[in-house]
């Protein structure tokens, strides 16, 4: 029998309550493109879970292992089944983020990857955020402030920079407001980290810098969700 939507949102509260009052011994961590997964796996020492619970067929990759006594769970989405390339954008951002949370249920997702900065912002290559609000630049729909900008391009067309220039974004990926999305309803607590490849409102054309800069930036991704870890280690939810 389907439950009532009060009864349900209490014994959700009820879970997180729970949740926030131990130390955090479950973090999934979210990255696109497999590029930018590796060196964090490897970081980790994470192993490859040839067994894990993913509806079959699809292509998304999970990794584990333990970190600081934190379950540390990695997905990546995989390549695209057709054309052989990682499996970026929203699509695919919200499957896995929702599959993974039902097969893992982790206590915190990091959405990790890289992004173009906006230079008028502040931005620069190798810069990585920790992003405080988050907007999808794409739908046409007037939305609230955000400062990463979700789309599924890597370019911007004119009208992706009027809602971008909008949300006042410093930083703009193909994933976050995906993720976030369906973080939100399912009530997981989720943490975003973007490094910057390239400079949207620079003077190089985007595809070309983001090739140019993403083993190097990588790395400075890498770091940057090994300090978020160890700042999480041994914390409570309610201590973030
Ligand atoms: N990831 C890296 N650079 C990007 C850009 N310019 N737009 C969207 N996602 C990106």
């Amino acid at each position: 029998m389907a439950s009532h939507g009060k009864e349900s949102d209490t014994a959700v509260e009820a879970m997180v309550a729970q949740v926030e009052k131990h130390p955090i011994s479950s973090i999934l961590i979210i990255i696109a493109m497999q590029t930018e997964a590796l060196p964090v796996v490897n970081k980790f020492q994470l192993t490859e879970n040839p067994h894990s619970s993913f509806p079959k067929g699809v292509p998304w990759v999970h990794y584990h292992g333990t970190y600081k006594d934190i379950k540390i769970n990695l997905v990546w989405p995989g390549k695209d089944l057709t054309f052989g390339v990682d499996s970026v954008g929203t699509i695919s951002a919200s499957l896995v983020t929702y599959g993974s949370i039902q097969a893992l249920e982790p206590d915190l997702i990091i959405n990790a990857g890289t992004a173009g900065g906006f230079k008028a912002k502040g931005a620069g290559i190798g810069d990585v955020f920790l992003v405080s609000h988050l907007a999808f630049h794409d739908r046409r729909i007037p939305i609230p402030t955000g400062r990463l900008s979700t789309g599924d391009s890597l370019d911007m067309s004119p009208q992706d920079e009027a809602s971008i220039t909008a949300n006042d974004a410093t930083v703009k990926d193909m994933e976050g407001a995906a993720v976030a999305y369906v973080a939100d309803l399912l009530k997981v607590p989720a943490i975003f980290v973007k490094a910057v490849t390239d400079l949207v409102d620079g003077e190089k054309p985007t595809a070309e810098e983001f090739l140019q800069n993403l083993a190097a930036v990588t790395a400075a991704l890498d770091q940057a969700v090994t300090q978020v870890v160890d700042f999480i280690s041994g914390k409570c939810l309610s201590e973030l």
